[in-house]
């Protein structure tokens, strides 16, 4: 019972509300292998150190072994008693292998533990996320690709801007989720520093040997003061501040796909296994998925809010308010992956819907700017050529016709340096063509781009 685990001092149990209030171990039982790898590993060096041993070590490693398997079968018996994932676990040990378990805290407090054992879960799941963030990445090139010289109206102000072609406009997303994976591989190389050997704050007299530890955890390197190794959880800050990124990006992807998908777009549709019907309106297929994404967008941020609201007004070490650090990043990590899992699934499951892309933008002069282009071509400032093309664009928007199907003639009036030539400038594919820059939406661009991508993406 746990009123031993604080010593003879006490002189009442602690009470059933406290007890509830204060104990983790109903959630933060899931970081139950960090526990045991970081366990093993500290138990292997304290050995080699000639602080335990051989056989307390063989005895914890076996002990370990066992827990490992009953938690797997989940037939271990995690008690609300024991507060968190790391007093059960060594409970249970002590349980089945006696002083030896005893002996594995030596030289190690739950301090410098559990900040090892958030480290250590966290650093898998970023990895687990990187892959996650690259298949949605491919995902989406393989849509892109598809769609290089597919025509959609490009807008600014949500007001149709210039003709852009589908796989762009996609790749502009890949982009994004590209410089989030650079973000969280960044984050990574500071999630992996080992805790272990600051002890409860101020470090160990045992001869630890810190490097071991980390080399044996696959860590970059230890944590450099004891009283911050025990206190810092920026790299959880960070960790979420990166996460709340990707699902920004989820989220302008999201509302894109819903506004495509409604009847005043229609450019898209989206699969009927991504969506649901209404319980009254028999015609409705909605988007669900990417509007929960964006709400779900809200929770993520909020978890950043939290974390870093958590961390504002703590003294130095650590203060019991780091147990609050879990329930927020685990349910980011959480709601990344399910939303990066599905987004790569429903990316294959866009039909893309050329004819009202391409009706779209026809209808807002989306090629207004490639003449005033052409005129300069011809010899006018830009500025000049500026205010003529918005002259002939009121001529046409009175005559309820687009640039391109106004008579030569016509134009003319505008600029007697109007040719025949006028019209391939003036069409949807003559405007996309000619933005054949690095990093334009010429098709030739696109397809150059799709394959950047996918040498970095393999
Ligand atoms: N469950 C605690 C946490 O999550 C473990 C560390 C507790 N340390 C302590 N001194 N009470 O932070």
């Amino acid at each position: 019972n746990k009123a031993q685990a604080w010593s003879a001092l006490f002189s009442e149990p602690m009470s059933d509300l406290v007890k509830r209030y204060t104990s983790s171990v109903f959630f933060d039982k899931r970081l139950w292998a960090a526990d045991i790898q970081g366990s093993l590993a500290h138990a292997e060096m304290l050995h080699a150190q000639g602080i335990l041993a051989a056989q307390d070590l063989a005895d914890i490693e076996r002990g370990m072994a066992q827990i490992k398997s009953e938690i797997e079968a989940g037939q271990f018996e995690w008690q609300l008693d024991l507060e968190d994932v790391h007093l059960n676990i060594e409970a249970r040990l002590t349980a089945l292998v006696g002083l030896a378990g005893k002996r594995l805290h030596t030289g190690r407090s739950r301090n410098d533990q559990v900040a090892t054992d958030v480290r250590l879960w966290l650093r898998g799941e970023i990895d687990e996320l990187l892959l996650l963030l690259k298949a949605l990445q491919t995902a989406l090139v393989d849509v892109a690709e598809k769609n290089a010289e597919t025509i959609l109206p490009g807008f600014t102000h949500l007001q149709v801007a210039q003709p852009v072609a589908f796989g762009h406009h996609l790749l502009a997303y890949v982009e994004m989720f590209a410089r989030d994976a650079e973000r969280l591989i960044d984050a990574r190389r500071r999630v992996n520093r080992l805790p272990l050997g600051a002890a409860a704050l101020a470090g160990t007299s045992y001869p630890l040997d810190r490097e071991r530890v980390a080399r044996t955890l696959g860590m970059e390197g230890v944590c450099q003061n004891s009283l911050d190794a025990v206190s810092d959880r920026d790299f959880a800050i960070e960790f979420t501040a990166a996460a709340s990124l990707v699902m920004v990006h989820i989220s302008r992807l999201s509302e894109e796909l819903i506004l495509w998908m409604s009847q005043s777009f229609g450019f898209i549709d989206i699969a009927d296994r991504f969506c649901t019907g209404s319980s009254i309106m028999p015609q409705k297929k909605n988007p669900d998925v990417p509007e929960l994404a964006r709400g779900k967008t809200g929770r993520v941020v909020g978890h950043l809010m939290g974390l870093i609201t958590l961390m504002k007004g703590q003294p130095l070490a650590y203060n019991k308010d780091n147990q609050e650090d879990k329930e927020p990043l685990f349910d980011t990590v959480d709601t990344l992956k399910d939303t990066l899992r599905i987004f790569a699934e429903m990316a294959g499951g866009i039909t893309v819907k050329p004819e009202a892309m391409e009706r779209a933008a026809l209808k807002g002069y989306a090629t207004a700017t490639d003449l005033a282009d052409y005129l300069v071509k011809k010899g006018l400032a830009f500025r000049d050529a500026h205010e003529i093309v918005a002259h002939a664009v009121k001529t046409a928007i009175a005559s309820g016709v687009d640039l391109s199907q106004l008579p030569l003639q016509e134009l003319q009036k505008f600029d007697a340096r109007i040719g025949d030539d006028v019209f391939e400038v003036l069409s949807l594919r003559g405007s996309l063509n000619a933005r054949n820059i690095l990093g334009g939406t010429a098709p030739a661009q696109v397809r150059s781009q799709v394959a950047r991508h996918r040498a970095r993406l393999i």
